[in-house]
């Protein structure tokens, strides 16, 4: 009998969190919004959606949030003053995102955990499975991100999630797995069988180094297991515990993707990311480094 596996439509950004430690920056403007050299950091994962194969993004915001929808609509004024201007590179930058996906809107009352976030989605995504994109993980790979968990995801048909290493205490900062390496395209060292996870350990409790990172390929029996699941770490309903809660009954996957994750929801990443990606730019990498040099470091 051969088993089809359900394709992945949606693609889920939870992105209601307040962004406190880039106040005063996000006081007023979503962390979401924050731009890496021109481009918000959210359009970088949505962008990176597109690339894998998936055109419905579904954003979860909250209040103060409506600068990320004005951003994927259309702006008429913007693009009237563009036209009769004849700025037409400019126009194309503006429409080509919004113009490549559908976006719809839920809103996360209280900013009450990832989990928490994810089953607001519940109703729009349905009896299917979908993906999870973290903004702040920015990740800069040949191959995008979502496509590498998909692909993992299309053989398999359970639930992926990204892992990276990351060193010493750092582990504290993330969820934690502990996890068994699969064979997978001849190789051994990037697929991994989750055993356990948590969210947050104590370096001294950590299973591993592996870190998730924010890009997940989930089953939709994942929104059962986070309304099964009490508040952990922080106090907040976590996707990692409705992860574990999950793998009771179900097989769930980790995939050391190939990519440099940029963390952009922290300062010191932020800046990195900014001046390896400026360095990057055929119109600003050249003058961008020049200047760079000629700083006395
Ligand atoms: C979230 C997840 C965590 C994951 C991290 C990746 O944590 O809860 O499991 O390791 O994203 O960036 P947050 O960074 O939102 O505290």
């Amino acid at each position: 009998m051969v088993v089809m596996i359900p394709k992945v439509h949606k693609a889920v950004f939870p992105a209601a969190g307040l962004g406190t430690r880039f106040l005063p920056a996000t006081k007023a403007m979503p962390k979401e919004m924050l731009p890496l050299v021109d481009k918000p950091l959210i359009q970088y994962g949505v962008e990176e959606a597109i690339h894998s194969g998936i055109q419905n993004i579904i954003i979860v915001t909250g209040r103060g949030k409506t600068a990320i929808e004005d951003h994927f609509d259309v702006s008429f004024e913007l693009e009237q003053t563009l036209e009769a201007k004849g700025k037409k590179d400019l126009l194309a930058i503006v429409r080509n995102v919004s113009d490549m996906i559908n976006v719809a809107y839920v809103r996360q009352k209280e900013a009450l955990g990832l989990g928490h976030a994810v089953l607001r989605v519940k109703e729009l995504v349905g009896n299917e499975p979908f993906a999870v994109v973290l903004s702040d993980d920015v990740i800069d790979s040949e191959i995008p991100a979502i496509r590498q968990l998909l692909d993992v995801y299309e053989f398999y048909g359970a639930s992926v999630v990204a892992l990276m290493e990351v060193p010493g205490d750092a582990i504290s900062s993330y969820g934690a797995v502990d996890a068994e390496p699969v064979s997978h395209n001849s190789g051994k060292d990037r697929l991994f069988r989750i055993r356990n996870m948590v969210e947050k350990p104590k370096p001294s409790d950590a299973p591993s180094n592996l870190a998730i990172i924010g890009r997940y390929v989930l089953t939709p029996d994942v929104f059962a297991s986070i309304e099964a699941i009490e508040p952990g770490s922080g106090g907040e309903i976590q996707l990692t515990d409705a992860l574990k809660h999950l793998l009771k009954n179900r097989p769930i996957y980790g995939y050391r993707f190939e990519g440099t994750r940029y963390d952009a929801g922290d300062k010191l990443g932020f800046l990195k990311a900014t001046v390896e990606f400026a360095l990057r730019r055929y119109d600003l990498g050249g003058e961008f480094r020049a200047y760079l040099k000629q700083l006395k470091l």
